[in-house]
């Protein structure tokens, strides 16, 4: 008996620390928690705008359909076509770039990469993050670098949305006393990063917050589709238990009644 439990004591251990390591990620990367509400049709239905319009001519998500997108996200077929499609597709199209690879390679350094699976690679927090932390910087490129993905190739796709910002510096998290980093009036924390608005955008930093929630949330559910059906069908499929394992106890009762 001590053997077994010690052996679940040592598991459970190595459980856990797998699970902190999973959590901590990519070593010192600092995130932002993003509150998404996956049930909520309208803010998925924003991310799918927000991704065709600002992303898509990038980056492709090369495993969805429209239709599918459509159905899921309950878009309208003809808000579909009006909003999201460009004239040549079809219903039916994967949710592909125009843009040839090759051009791609020569213009940034690096292909855009397809997005279909990203927020399961990189986590929801972490692209929550990233889209929020773009910053101007004249020595890059593109004028443009992100405080989580230093060097991007990335332009800032959506600075018109957001504005232009400047970082200031680096925040000490564990500062301020352990209540985390002060900051200064027109300062903004994103990650571990300390931005200033040089030029406001058409959002306020609130809406673009939210913006970037419902497009984190619109990735998350592109890399998952079959989630937004999955809780429905766990429930049907606990009551449907419950309702055999009643008929099951009857029955054993129908049964054992001759015996005894
Ligand atoms: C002008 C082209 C362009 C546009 C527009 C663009 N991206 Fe990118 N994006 C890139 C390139 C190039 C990279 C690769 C960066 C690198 O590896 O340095 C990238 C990388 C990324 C990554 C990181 C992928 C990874 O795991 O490394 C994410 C997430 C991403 N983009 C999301 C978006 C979203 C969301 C939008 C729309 C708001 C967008 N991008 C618009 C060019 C673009």
């Amino acid at each position: 008996m001590k053997k077994i439990i010690t052996l679940f004591v040592g598991f459970a251990a190595t459980a856990l620390m797998v699970s902190s390591v999973n959590a901590a990620g990519g070593g010192n990367e600092v995130k932002d928690e993003v509150h998404m509400n996956m049930s909520d049709k309208a803010s998925l239905q924003n991310g799918a705008k927000l991704f065709v319009n600002h992303c898509l001519n990038c980056h492709s998500l090369g495993y969805s359909r429209y239709n599918r997108v459509a159905e899921d996200l309950e878009i309208p077929l003809h808000l579909l076509k009006e909003n999201l499609m460009f004239t040549t597709e079809k219903e039916g199209d994967l949710m592909t770039t125009t843009m040839p690879v090759e051009d791609a390679k020569r213009w940034f350094g690096v292909a855009p990469p397809d997005l279909t699976l990203v927020a399961r690679v990189r986590k929801p927090d972490w692209i929550y993050t990233y889209l929020r932390a773009f910053y101007q910087d004249e020595s890059s490129p593109s004028g443009w670098n992100n405080s989580l993905f230093e060097n991007v190739a990335m332009p800032h796709a959506m600075y018109e949305l957001q504005g232009v910002q400047r970082m200031v510096g680096k925040a000490d998290m564990h500062g301020g006393d352990g209540h985390g980093p002060t900051l200064e009036a027109g300062q903004k924390l994103v990650g571990d990063a300390i931005f200033e608005l040089q030029h406001p955008g058409k959002l306020t930093p609130a809406e673009f917050d939210v913006a970037m929630t419902d497009l984190t949330a619109f990735l998350t559910y592109v890399a998952e589709p079959a989630q937004l059906k999955r809780k429905t069908i766990g429930v049907f499929t606990l009551g449907f238990l419950i309702i055999l394992l009643l008929l099951c106890i009857l029955l054993k009762k129908e049964y054992w009644r001759d015996v005894h």
